[in-house]
Parts: structure tokens; C-alpha cells; sequence
């Protein structure tokens, strides 16, 4: 037998016997779109529906179209003050709809006796759940975790689950995926069991030398037990036990406190474990157990700055919708790793979750390679930004919501803060209802370890309403210019950035000539706010949204104002939904993230590597050197980079040494101290964080910039070439293996005989996967394509597409691609 087999049964066997606790995935799911009315019922007969495996997104696989809930709407955030038509702006997929669900579930007469639970991980959205015909409950909210015991609505044998799913248009202000997205699972234990969500870590002291560890386990059942509990350190080794002799009678809380010397601390770059491992005991046999993994950890939020086990931590943050692009809302771990180990090279420390709480699995990435959380309860509260938001459900969920949320998350030790809202309107009323307060005890009444958030566009508002100091922590949207302003008028206030930048660009796109502000026009109304026929704003970071501002403005800001506690880049990955600013039938995704919508690095990539990534070199060298329309023109050349000098040389010819040329107080941040909107790019402040060659005369052949250090010794080196006539489409899977049932990643780039890019080639391509998987989606990083997502022909975007394949059985993947001229085979791929 295969070791990896004789593992696998070995863990299994441990599960079984340590934890006396089953947990078995629904994935195997019958689903229609139809509204039946009755599809709940036992008898109802679903052979007509698809078959599907859940996560299952079933809007993405539809085909866009502008006519998809088109929202009249006036956002005064973005400073409208007329109501105006925006497209695409839930995605342009037919998310609005009925989704119905069924699957079976198995039950032996021995569970019966004891307890089975329905977990579902969340569901898109306005869930009505049923077993064997009959009601059990529903949930509003699509984001939410939430569970129900149907225990007594089984039978022993088959038995049917049913769901119905419904969207409503303007539900969303992104594409909110549709379906079973996330994991559903069913839950067996004994009638005597530790709570769903009910332990709770904490470790009220830490040092290197000492940790005490707290924990509170609730139980729920009858009779007379011992709990033996037991923390095991990073290796599995159990280092502290504890046992008690409880009388349950219903629903007991106990608590244990532990020491544990010389402990492995949780931090960023030493992601370290811990588990407290639960067993109930009845008559010396293991009934039920249950595992809880937590981090030893210490975290400070002060005024001059957020302390991570007593280091000063500033967040190089960027927030997160939860969808994967092609692949839609359907939860994939694999696909989340893929984009942490991208933010990750990118320097990033921090995620804030917008606006809702994401699948549990996220954060126990988070938690394994150290990437601090804010964990978002809400978009709305009573006053809606869209018709059908989640304003509807406040009143009667609110309160159940955000608990889940704390109660399901409070073990992670990446979550750091809870926020109870997203630029909520109640700003502009200065909240009537006291609902800052109301969610904020919420919050306090479960955890007082973390520190309570939200994040405040209106600061004016926030602030002198006092919404923004009830939460322990005020973010601010879009503010860079008042920090100072904000410390000064307010000096015990703690804040962060809670979003940033707004610049927006698409890959390999270059718009010329390249227009800058001037001071006087970026503190004005922008040059810079330019809307593009072809729907491809360019990559110099001068072309923002109106209440956007260039990356370097925050730098300065978070340079010169050193209590803030640091920002969150809107977004880390471009995502499905609000193409800013091309609302108009022009664009179905987003443009605002330094990494494409399918993964791939905008040159606002490497900006952010070179200011955060302190342990990875930088040179990065831009525009592309294919632009024959150029011929004999200036254009301006920009080096990202960390080094500490670089040179250009264009064909072999010096175009100069040069640094970058920090102000000592850039004008740009100290002129717009006392202003809140932000403005557009100066040449100034692209300087002072990059390397520019202004006028560069545009001739084919090749530009190479050499990095050196102070001493001038040669450091590095790169280059962009005019690629020749495109030779061969290069297929890269980014992993060499993947597991039974992951989806799997290729990049796809045009070369010529050199192996060059080619980053003007725009042809369609045909897809073809046969071995060990199948073809999932595809996507290309272009916001205006509207080819359908899970069809095998993509356009090659600016020279490059990304195919997604999942894996059916192990062995190898075969992918065959071809335009009208050029096809390529690739089998490097590998399910083992
Ligand atoms: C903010 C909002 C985000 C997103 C962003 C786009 O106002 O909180 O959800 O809409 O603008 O810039």
C-alpha cells in the first residue's frame, strides 16, 4: 500500500477514535434554477436537475450582459449628486434568481440516538432550509456561517436535504456569487458534546518565557462526565493537561487556565499553533472531543501604533472581496493560498475582510501563514446603499449575525480587530439610533481581547458625532491628507487607513502622452480623471477615481504620520463587480488592484514590493518596449525599485544615474493637510517613490536598467525587449502538483523565438484539457472581456490568460491551447 495511504488511514483512525466527532461534507448536490414551489418535499423527483458539486457558484458559468441588474443609484460616496445608471457593477452575471438544492444524507440508528447538525459555511443567499420536507430555518445574510440541530427531523437511511436560495437585484454593490458557495457539512456527535463555536482561547499573559493560556469550553448535554483538556504545542506534543468532573444539565461553561513555558509566540513571520484538544469522558471512554487551534499572541492597540508581542507593527494591508475572478464565489482554499502567497511576496501583513465575513477557511490560512485579519460584520445597517442590501434584514439579524461572526472567528489569532461596518450611512445622520454603540457592546459583551472597528468614509461625520471613537480603533476611508489634522483635533483618537489608493489601471495597458497634475490641478479637480473609449486606463498611476488618490500620496502620509497604524489598499486582487469608472456598458470588473483580476502583476505590483517587502530585492522596469506608434516620440520610463540608484540604458545609450527624489516634507501632503478630497498624480510624487526618466525618445530594441548600491557597485540588472512575431504560446502551470479535487492554475504568455513576451498580442484562443482534470474557467485580466467565464476560448489579454482546470482522478493533466496560428501542449502538471 502507498505511504501516503497507510497516513492518511492513520490520521483517520486517529480522528475517529480521539475525537468522537464526525464530520461529513455534502458535496454531491442536485441543483435547478426553476422555483418550484415544492422541491423540499421527500418524493419531489430532481433526475431532470444538473448534478453539481458544492462550492458551487451557479451565476459565474452564465454569460455577462449590461442588462443584468443595472442599478439606478446615486452614490454619494464617490461624490454624485445626480442618480445615474451603473452597469456591471454587481458583475454583469445573472446572479438574481431562485437557486434550489438538493442532496441525500445517510443516517445509521446510532446517530440518531445521539446528535447530528447541519453546518453550512454560508449560502448566497436567503437560505430555507429542509429536511425530509419539512422546515428547519433559514438565514438572510449570504456570508454568514449557520447551523441547525436536525437531529429529530431524520430518519435512519436516505434522507433528503433541500435549500432554496434566492437573490434579489440590487442586492449587492459587487458580484455577490450565487448558490452554495461554501462548504456544507453535517456534524455527528454525541448527545453530550462541546458547543458549535463554543470554545474561547485567550492568553492573558505573554512573554518568551511564560504564556498563560485561558480557556473556556461549553457543553452541551446531560449527566455526570470528566473533560480532560489538553494544549498540544506546534508539533502535536502536549504540553499542559487538565481534567474536571462536570454535571451538565443542559449547557455548563468551564474554564481552565494553563502555563506553558518557553512558548512558541504567534506572529507574522513565526505563524505558530497551538490546540487545545477537548474529550469528554463517560465511564472512561472518550465520548466526544473536539480540537481548537489558537495562537499564543499579544497585541496592543496604543496611539502611537498597533503592537504585535510587544513590536510595532504597521499594516501593509489590502482588503479582499471573496470571490476568485473566473472561478466566481465558490469557495476553493487552494485558490485563497494563491492569492495570500501573492499578496504575501507583495509585503503585504494585514487583510481586511471586505465586508463580510469570509469562508472559515481563509482565516485559517491567515492563521498558518501569518497574515494579521480584520474580520467586517456589514456593508448596511438600517439606511441601505442598494435597494434589496442588507438594510432589509438589520433589525431582525443584525444582532444574531455579528455574534455568529465573533463566536465561529474569536479563535483565530490573525483576527486582530472586529468591524462592525463598512462607510455605513448612518455616518451622515450621525447614527440616531445609537447602532455604533449597540454592535460595538455586542462585540465587547463576547470579546474584549481585540479591539472594535469600522471603517469611516465621512470623517467629519464620524468624528464629530463620536461614532468614530465609540469603536476602540477608527478606520478611514480615503483620507490622507487630515491624519495630522484628525491627531491634532482629536488626540486620543487610534486609527488606521481602512482603504487606500484608487488609482486604477489594467495590465500591460500605456496610454500616451502621460498627463500629470500639476500641484495646482491635483488639489483642484484633477487632469487626471480621464475615462478611456477602450476601457483600458493605463499604468503610470495618474488616472484616479474621484475620490481616489495615487499609492505615493499614502506613503507620504503614513511617512510623515507615524501613529497612524497603517493602511488597506482597495483592493489586493481586482474582483468581480464595480468597474470604477466605467459604469456605462463599458466594463463587468474592477481596476483599482496592483495583481489582475486572474492573478497576474500590474506594475502597481512591484511599486507596493519595492516600499513593503523588506526582505526581497526589487528592479522593475515600465512601459513595455512594443509600442511601434511611439516611434521617435518621448515618453517617460519608471523604475520600481529598492535599490538605492539605478541607470537606464536605452539600445546601449546612458540616459543617467538617478534616485529618487524624496522632498523633506513633500509639498503635496503638507498642501493638502487641511483637505479631505485627495486629487490627482504630480510628477513630484511619483518621484519621490520611484526612479523617472522623463523624456525618453521611443526607439524598438531594448531598454535595461542597472540597479547599484550607494557605492556604486553593480547590483542588478533588467530588461524589456521588443519582442519579435509571435512564435508559441507558453503554458505555465504554477505548481508542479496538485491534490485530487484542486483546481489547478496556468498561466498562458505569448513569446516569440526568443521567448519574449509579446504584450500587444490580442488574439482568441482555443482551450483544451483532457488527463487527470477538467477545464473549470479561464480569464484574461481584461475588465471589459465579456467572452463566458467557464467556456474554453479566451482572448489573450495584452499577451496573457490564466486557465484554471480541477483535477478528477490522479496522474497527468494534459492542456492543449491554440490561436489561428500558434498552439502549444503542456503536461507538467501532476495530480498525485
Ligand atoms: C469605498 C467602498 C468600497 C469600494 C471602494 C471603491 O467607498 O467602501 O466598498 O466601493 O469605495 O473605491
Amino acid at each position: 500500500m502507498n505511504i501516503k495511504y497507510i497516513i492518511c488511514l492513520f490520521v483517520l483512525i486517529t480522528t475517529l477514535t480521539v475525537s468522537a466527532q464526525e464530520i461529513e461534507l455534502l458535496k454531491k448536490w442536485k441543483y435547478t434554477s426553476y422555483d418550484y414551489g415544492n422541491a423540499q418535499a421527500i418524493n419531489f423527483n430532481d433526475d431532470n436537475w444538473e448534478s453539481v458539486t458544492v462550492p458551487h457558484d451557479w451565476a459565474v458559468k452564465e454569460d455577462f450582459n449590461y442588462t443584468h441588474d443595472v442599478q439606478l443609484t446615486m452614490v454619494i460616496q464617490d461624490g454624485e449628486n445626480k442618480p445615474d445608471y451603473r452597469t456591471g457593477r454587481s458583475g454583469a452575471l445573472p446572479y438574481v434568481g431562485i437557486g434550489w438544492y438538493r442532496s441525500n444524507y445517510t443516517a445509521s440508528a446510532n446517530e440518531l440516538a445521539e446528535k447530528v447538525q447541519l453546518l453550512f459555511d454560508g449560502a448566497m443567499s436567503n437560505a430555507k432550509v429542509y429536511v425530509n420536507g419539512q422546515y428547519i430555518g433559514e438565514r438572510p445574510s449570504g456570508y454568514n456561517s449557520f447551523y441547525f440541530d436536525i437531529t429529530k427531523f431524520l430518519k435512519e437511511g436516505n434522507n433528503i436535504i433541500a435549500v432554496r436560495l434566492e437573490n434579489f437585484n440590487s442586492q449587492s454593490r459587487w458580484y455577490p456569487g450565487a448558490g452554495l458557495y461554501r462548504k456544507v457539512s453535517v456534524i455527528k456527535t454525541n448527545k453530550t458534546h462541546v458547543k458549535m463555536w463554543g470554545t474561547f482561547i485567550t492568553t492573558p499573559t505573554v512573554s518568551t518565557k511564560n504564556a498563560e493560556v485561558h480557556a473556556e469550553v461549553e457543553i452541551i448535554g446531560n449527566g455526570n462526565y470528566t473533560v480532560v483538556n489538553e494544549v498540544l504545542n506546534p508539533k502535536g506534543v502536549s504540553v499542559a493537561k487538565k481534567s474536571q468532573e462536570i454535571k451538565v444539565n443542559g449547557e455548563v461553561k468551564l474554564k481552565e487556565d494553563f502555563k506553558i513555558s518557553k512558548p512558541n509566540l504567534w506572529g507574522i513571520t513565526t505563524p505558530n499553533l497551538y490546540t487545545l484538544k477537548t474529550s469528554i469522558l463517560k465511564d472512561g471512554k472518550v465520548i466526544n472531543g473536539h480540537t481548537s487551534t489558537f495562537g499564543i499572541r499579544k497585541i496592543r492597540f496604543e496611539l502611537d501604533g498597533f503592537y504585535l508581542n510587544n513590536e510595532k507593527i504597521r499594516f501593509k494591508g489590502v482588503n479582499m472581496h471573496h470571490d476568485f475572478g473566473p472561478v466566481g464565489a465558490a469557495f476553493h482554499k487552494e485558490l485563497f493560498v494563491r492569492q495570500m502567497i501573492k499578496m504575501k511576496e507583495m509585503g503585504v501583513n494585514a487583510i481586511r475582510f471586505s465586508h463580510n465575513p469570509p469562508a472559515p477557511e481563509a482565516l485559517d490560512i491567515c492563521d498558518e501563514m501569518g497574515v494579521l485579519a480584520i474580520d467586517e460584520a456589514f456593508d448596511e445597517w438600517q439606511i441601505g446603499k442598494v435597494l434589496n442590501g442588507y438594510s432589509k434584514h438589520f433589525d431582525l439579524w443584525a444582532k444574531q449575525d455579528l455574534t455568529d461572526m465573533i463566536l465561529r472567528d474569536r479563535n483565530h489569532p490573525s483576527i486582530i480587530m472586529w468591524s462592525i461596518g463598512n462607510e455605513i450611512m448612518e455616518q451622515y445622520k450621525h447614527d440616531p439610533n445609537h447602532i455604533t454603540k449597540f454592535l460595538n457592546d455586542i462585540v465587547k459583551s463576547i470579546d474584549t481581547t481585540r479591539a472594535t472597528t469600522a471603517g469611516f468614509n465621512s470623517s467629519t461625520n464620524a468624528l464629530e458625532s463620536g461614532m468614530a471613537s465609540t469603536v476602540d480603533v477608527a478606520g478611514f476611508n480615503y483620507k490622507p491628507g487630515i491624519y495630522h489634522k484628525i491627531r491634532e483635533t482629536y488626540p486620543n483618537l487610534k486609527f488606521y487607513a481602512s482603504e487606500t489608493g484608487g488609482s486604477v489601471s489594467t495590465r500591460n495597458s500605456y496610454k500616451f502622452p502621460v498627463t500629470f497634475d500639476t500641484e495646482q490641478t491635483a488639489r483642484g479637480t484633477s487632469l487626471n480623471q480621464v475615462i478611456y473609449p477602450d476601457g483600458q486606463p493605463g499604468n503610470y498611476e495618474n488616472t484616479n477615481v474621484p475620490w481616489g488618490y495615487p499609492p505615493f500620496k499614502e506613503f507620504a502620509a503614513l511617512e510623515y504620520n507615524d501613529f497612524v497604524y497603517g493602511e488597506f489598499v482597495w483592493t489586493g486582487y481586482d474582483y468581480l463587480g464595480e468597474p470604477s469608472p466605467y459604469h456605462n456598458a463599458q466594463a463587468r470588473s474592477s481596476y483599482f488592484a496592483p495583481v489582475d483580476m486572474v492573478g497576474l502583476e500590474k506594475d502597481k505590483f512591484h511599486l507596493y514590493k519595492s516600499e513593503w517587502n523588506t526582505t526581497e530585492k526589487v528592479l522593475h522596469v515600465f512601459p513595455h518596449w512594443n509600442l511601434p506608434e511611439m516611434k521617435g516620440t518621448e515618453l517617460p520610463v519608471v523604475c520600481y525599485t529598492n535599490y538605492d540608484k539605478a541607470e537606464l540604458f536605452v539600445n546601449g545609450k546612458s540616459f543617467g544615474i538617478k534616485t529618487k527624489v524624496k522632498p523633506v516634507i513633500p509639498d503635496f501632503l503638507a498642501d493638502t493637510i487641511i483637505k479631505e478630497a485627495s486629487g490627482g498624480t504630480t510628477m513630484a510624487q511619483l518621484k519621490a517613490y520611484a526612479i523617472v526618466w522623463e523624456n525618453v525618445v521611443y526607439e524598438p530594441g531594448e531598454i535595461k536598467v542597472v540597479a547599484y548600491n550607494t557605492k556604486n557597485k553593480k547590483m542588478a540588472e533588467t530588461k524589456r525587449v521588443t519582442a519579435g512575431a509571435p512564435f508559441a504560446l507558453k503554458i505555465e502551470p504554477e505548481l508542479n502538483s496538485i491534490t485530487l479535487g484542486e483546481v489547478g492554475v496556468y498561466i498562458v504568455s505569448v513569446v516569440d523565438e526568443k521567448g519574449n513576451l509579446c504584450p500587444t498580442f490580442n488574439e482568441n484562443m482555443n482551450i483544451e484539457v483532457s488527463g487527470a482534470a477538467e477545464f473549470l474557467a479561464s480569464g484574461n485580466g481584461d475588465p471589459t472581456n465579456l467572452q463566458n467565464l467557464s467556456k474554453p476560448q479566451r482572448k489573450l489579454f495584452n499577451g496573457q490568460a490564466v486557465i484554471y482546470v480541477q483535477s478528477t482522478e490522479f496522474g497527468n493533466i494534459i492542456i492543449k491551447t491554440s490561436t489561428s496560428k500558434l498552439n502549444t501542449t503542456n503536461n507538467l502538471l501532476i495530480v498525485k
